[in-house]
């Protein structure tokens, strides 16, 4: 069965003290907890450092929002994977749409990333979605699997069936707006989303590695939305913006997960036998 995991994405909203006091709050939170999935926090580049340093030796992980596709070279202004690793980073979140869509981040590029993080032994968290345009046209499944087809086209050598694959549609992407303008997409149709996600994985690959990817949701996750989403079969875990950043929000978050998570596995466990 696969492991699952919630990820919070700070995006840049907490400044230096805010990144190190929520770490240490959730670090002493998450204390004597064994979550049964991983949990990650992704703080903005110049406070990674910090942030490693308060959960190195704690159960929870630390992921970077971004990474250059070279291992070195005249790239002002980007971060390598090295540098990443000499932080303890062991997730990285990759082809965001705030990052991918707006600012001309293509799939190439998302490829190239993904291969570069595989290569060092880190954890491609990679971003896949349909726009609102998408959803308009009845066109959102279609765009999702040209996003797959470009990024895992083969061949990769790497351990592919490590990586998460993060499936958030841009419409759904709270952004800064209003609770009450935010829209998830609701359960069914990211269960549907993730299913097709799988099975298109299952083409380009085997089953088996399909079966071994993770897939998450992330678009207005929220303390509300947690279990219902989470309960679904093919949702392996949440990709959570917004609702990361305060720290009472995401321990609900964790500990909603934690109780779908126990009962979908007695499920499969009673399905088993
Ligand atoms: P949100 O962000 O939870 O604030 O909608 C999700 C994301 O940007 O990945």
């Amino acid at each position: 069965m696969r492991r699952a995991i919630i990820v919070g994405a700070q995006k840049l909203y907490l400044g230096l003290k805010g990144a190190v006091e929520f770490a240490q709050e959730l670090k002493a939170a998450a204390g004597s907890k064994s979550y049964p999935f991983d949990v990650v926090v992704c703080p903005s580049f110049i406070n990674l450092a910090h942030v490693a340093e308060v959960l190195r030796n704690s159960p929870i992980k630390v992921g970077a929002q971004n990474v250059h596709q070279e291992d070195s070279g005249a790239f002002t202004g980007q971060v390598s994977i090295k540098e990443l690793t000499d932080q303890y980073v062991s997730y990285v979140i990759i082809g965001h749409s705030e990052l991918r869509r707006q600012q001309g981040e293509t799939n190439e590029m998302v490829r190239k990333k993904m291969i570069t993080c595989l290569k060092h032994g880190v954890t491609p968290i990679v971003c896949v979605g349909d726009t609102v345009e998408d959803k308009q046209a009845g066109r959102s499944m279609k765009a999702v699997v040209e996003d797959l087809n470009e990024i895992f086209k083969q061949p990769i050598s790497h351990a592919i069936s490590s990586i998460v694959i993060a499936y958030e549609p841009v419409w759904a992407i709270k952004a800064g707006r209003d609770d009450k303008n935010t829209i998830s997409a609701t359960p069914e149709d990211a269960a549907r989303m993730h299913a097709m996600i799988r099975s298109t994985m299952a083409k380009m690959y085997e089953p088996s590695i399909a079966d071994a990817i993770r897939v998450v949701y992330g678009g207005s996750v929220n303390q509300n939305n947690t279990d219902k989403l989470m309960a679904q079969q093919d949702i392996d875990g949440l990709l959570v913006g917004t609702a990361s950043i305060d720290l009472k929000s995401f321990c609900n978050i964790l500990d909603c997960a934690e109780k779908v998570v126990k009962t979908k596995s007695l499920a499969s466990v009673q399905t088993v036998q």
